[in-house]
């Protein structure tokens, strides 16, 4: 709907998207910026209210936008720009029923989120979440070199490990990023399931083969498809990068843990509902697995110290991994190390996000092709 004659088009930002992008909007005298004053999340009230007649908006993930934000907004909504690359806190239906664009986030925090995956997976293998909370509660070990305290699996193969899967619940460029890195420390398999739906990707097995194989240092000998109980069974370390929503809610449940190696690592950079957290919690207690990284949990930011999962790290007696003989019998941890949802937040990509959300945003309104929009 066009506005009147003389009448600024207004573009609602529900988060301070810090000076550089923000004067960038300001700049633009044909627009009436609105934006959430407050220094934490935005409320929906205020939300409901000021998108009212809006042309634009720049949201968070943690902004519902829903049928009632839409009834809201009215006919002059062209544009919801999300600042993430996830969009599950969008209603795609509500959306693409009144013809309004999603910008998102894509691409520019691969690098982010896969180099946290990769800190995951060490931080849980080897104990740091522990180390640091012991140095910093002034309980440095008094282990005297003990040679098994503190000890965890080797991310890198081994003479007694001499190969090392990673495996991925989701082989997006997030993942396929983060393999780069695995390939670094001599991963030498690598295993991944996608969307059942999709048929296997010949052509993107054969490039990754290609690609790893030709380089000096790779070890890399397989990049594979597989089915979930294959995944589950077969890697040491386990990312899981895929989206969120009903069709990926729980798959990692209990059943999926039970058939895990006892010293892999489950490491989560997505979304917390992929993973169920009272099975994961079991998982641990129970010694099924080694180890969880987790950037992500369901219920978050609801997540307290009482939640099963915050709870880990304790103090179990860990007996028998196939390396280390039965005499070795040591009290060990079992670890869980969680961040509140950081993997992408470094300084420059996430400059980058509120830049290209900010320029999604102003696309939209100017019905120009948007630099990433999501194709609804
Ligand atoms: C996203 O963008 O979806 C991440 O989860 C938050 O940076």
């Amino acid at each position: 709907m066009a506005n009147a004659p003389g009448q600024r088009r207004k573009l609602v930002v529900s988060r301070d998207l810090g000076p550089d992008t923000m004067s960038l909007l300001y700049a633009r005298e044909d627009l009436e910026i609105v934006a959430w004053p407050e220094d934490r999340r935005c409320e929906r009230s205020w939300l409901l209210e000021k998108i009212a007649g809006a042309t634009g908006a720049i949201v968070m993930l943690s902004d519902k936008i829903d049928e009632e934000f839409f009834e809201r907004a009215g006919p002059s909504l062209k544009v919801v720009s999300t600042t993430s690359v996830g969009f599950e806190q969008v209603d795609l239906h509500a959306l693409y029923r009144r013809k309004v664009r999603l910008g998102y986030t894509p691409d520019i925090l691969t690098d982010a989120v896969a180099d946290a995956s990769v800190m995951l997976a060490l931080m849980a293998g080897r104990n740091a979440g522990e180390g640091v909370t012991l140095v910093k509660e002034g309980k440095w070990p008094n282990f005297h070199f003990a040679p098994f305290f503190f000890t965890g699996p080797q991310l890198s193969p081994t003479p007694l490990s001499p190969t090392r899967t990673a495996g991925f619940l989701g082989f997006g460029r997030i993942a396929q990023a983060t393999l780069t890195r695995l390939t670094a420390f001599g991963l030498t398999h690598c295993i991944y399931t996608t969307n059942p739906a999709s048929p296997p990707n010949t052509a993107l097995e054969a490039s990754l083969a290609a690609r790893y194989n030709t380089g000096i240092s790779s070890s890399l000998r397989s990049v594979r498809r597989v089915e979930l109980d294959e995944l589950a069974r077969a890697s040491d370390v386990l990312f899981v990068l895929a989206p969120g929503g009903e069709s990926t809610h729980h798959v990692v449940n209990a059943d999926f843990l039970r058939k895990m190696k006892k010293h892999a690592v489950l490491v989560n950079t997505s979304r917390g509902t992929l993973v169920d957290s009272d099975a994961l919690a079991q998982a641990l207690h129970e010694e099924w697995i080694w180890g969880a990284g987790l950037d992500v949990v369901e219920g978050e930011p609801h997540v307290g110290a009482d939640h099963p999962l915050v709870q880990e790290p304790r103090y179990v007696q860990y007996i028998g991994w196939e390396c280390i003989t039965d005499h070795l019998r040591k009290l060990y941890f079992r670890r869980c190390v969680i961040i509140p949802h950081i993997g992408s937040a470094t300084f420059e990509t996430r400059l980058g996000m509120v830049n290209l959300a900010a320029g999604n945003a102003l696309a939209g309104i100017d019905d120009e092709a948007m630099p990433a929009e999501l194709d609804v």
